[in-house]
């Protein structure tokens, strides 16, 4: 016994930033965003949290799914951008749709939607719970210094979500972690101790973009043969692969190591940019939406990023 997905759902904020936008702010060109990185707009917050987007999915997500919020029995949200540490964004939701399961934050920066999924899927296999609420959801707006061209032309806002419940449809997966903070790191508030005498830092992301770069490509190519060999089926019997969107090169370059011609990779970081966790349930979710997924597909799904963490899982539609 596994779990299958019941149904799906995403929200992103109103306001649309263009590469032109961008271009006015910092020394930087629709061009050069377009062809280096596949961006072309975002979606950016001017006044909702991440908890905010992540009711909208989780509303969305629900009535997809036709399971009520008296028969959520766990919800789970990855977030990296919650607006307070505690309550959490899981447990905002928790209490804006009424339900009264537990509720809980898991961070694993981009790679945290699957590592939520992960999670609950090992809750739904123990028996304690039927049915669970998945969220990755994020205002990475609120971490971005906008005057760093390396980094603010990259990420944007918004959040995914699915219902899940006791199925046979989860394949396999991997979680993996890579300490360390030189190729990626985002500081915290460090507080104002009077006895605290360690580093303060500003609290914006820094990422040393080729390093990511390499490891991304590195590790959805080795977590998708990993998963596909574990599920026991071909590369060729991935029907759609739905990645983290961080990159188009990054997408390419794996289509290319793996063999999977680029029409089954799911992309849509044309339109919102890399949103970490909110990345891989957003782009599920319009996939969901597309009317390509067939029951029985094969979806691989794949996530990299901060930590240096990476995930991937198979899930039979
Ligand atoms: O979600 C977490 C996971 N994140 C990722 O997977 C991100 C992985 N990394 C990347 O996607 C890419 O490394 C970036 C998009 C971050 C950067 O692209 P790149 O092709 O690796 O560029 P680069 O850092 O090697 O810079 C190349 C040139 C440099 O100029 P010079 O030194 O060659 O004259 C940069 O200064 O491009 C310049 N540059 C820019 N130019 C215009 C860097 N950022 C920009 C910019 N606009 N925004």
């Amino acid at each position: 016994m596994s779990i299958k997905v019941l149904g799906t759902g995403f929200y992103v904020p109103q306001r649309v930033v263009t590469n032109d936008d961008l271009a006015n702010m910092v020394e930087t060109s629709d061009e050069w965003i377009t062809q280096r990185v596949g961006v072309r707009e975002r979606r950016v917050s001017t006044d909702e949290t991440a908890a905010d987007f992540a009711i909208g999915a989780a509303f969305e997500a629900l009535e997809a799914s036709g399971v009520s919020v008296e028969e959520i029995d766990l919800i789970i949200a990855a977030s990296i951008t919650s607006e307070t540490i505690c309550p959490t964004v899981a447990g905002a939701v928790q209490q804006k749709i009424g339900a009264s399961c537990p509720a809980f934050d898991i961070n694993s920066a981009c790679s945290g939607f699957l590592f939520a999924l992960d999670t609950a899927v090992s809750y739904i296999m123990r028996g304690n719970i039927r049915n669970a609420l998945v969220i990755g959801a994020e205002r990475l707006s609120k971490i971005v210094n906008w005057t760093d061209r390396n980094t603010c032309v990259i990420f944007g806002d918004g959040a995914g979500a699915c219902v899940v419940a006791p199925g046979e449809n989860y394949l396999s997966s991997v979680i993996s972690t890579e300490g360390g903070d030189s190729v990626l790191k985002i500081p915290g508030y460090s507080g104002a101790s009077p006895f605290y005498k360690g580093i303060t830092e500003d609290p914006f992301i820094f990422m040393d973009g080729q390093e990511t770069f390499k490891f991304a490509v590195s590790r959805i190519v080795r977590d998708i043969k990993y998963v596909a060999e574990k599920a026991g089926i071909s590369l060729d019997e991935i029907d759609h692969v739905v990645t983290h969107q961080a990159n188009i090169r990054i997408i390419e370059y794996a289509s290319k190591r793996l063999k999977i011609p680029m029409e089954k990779f799911f992309v849509n970081i044309d339109k919102y940019g890399n949103t970490s966790a909110a990345s891989v349930p957003i782009a599920l979710a319009e996939l969901d939406r597309s009317g390509r997924l067939k029951r029985g597909d094969n979806v691989v799904m794949s996530a990299f990023g901060g930590g240096l963490s990476s995930a991937a899982c198979i899930i039979k539609w």
